[in-house]
């Protein structure tokens, strides 16, 4: 489950696993996608975008536009990366 750092207290996930975006290893398909796509512009947003669509990816194998579009709508990105934000995810579905 994606959560907002900015807005969870630490103690509200005392004794639970937290997972940031330096956990999913640099090589997760996430990330590739991304890199694959050039999806960042000033990155400022990207890895709340990655954690999200990681954990989307999670719950739905093959998710459509509107599934991305629901589940993502929390992420703002201000340089409007949401088209390439789409892509890397449809992308990295495909990936292993
Ligand atoms: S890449 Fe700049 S805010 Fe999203």
């Amino acid at each position: 489950m994606a959560v907002r750092s900015c807005q969870t207290q630490i103690g509200s996930v005392a004794g639970q696993q937290v997972t940031t975006i330096e956990g999913l290893g640099g090589d997760h398909r996430v990330q590739r996608a991304w890199m694959a796509l050039d999806v960042p512009q000033c990155g400022y947003c990207q890895p709340g975008q990655m954690m999200s669509a990681s954990a989307l990816l999670a719950m739905n194998k093959n998710p459509s536009d509107q599934d991305i579009d629901a589940f993502m709508s929390g992420n703002i990105c201000r340089c409007g990366t949401y088209p390439r934000i789409r892509a890397a995810i449809k992308a990295a579905a495909k990936m292993s």
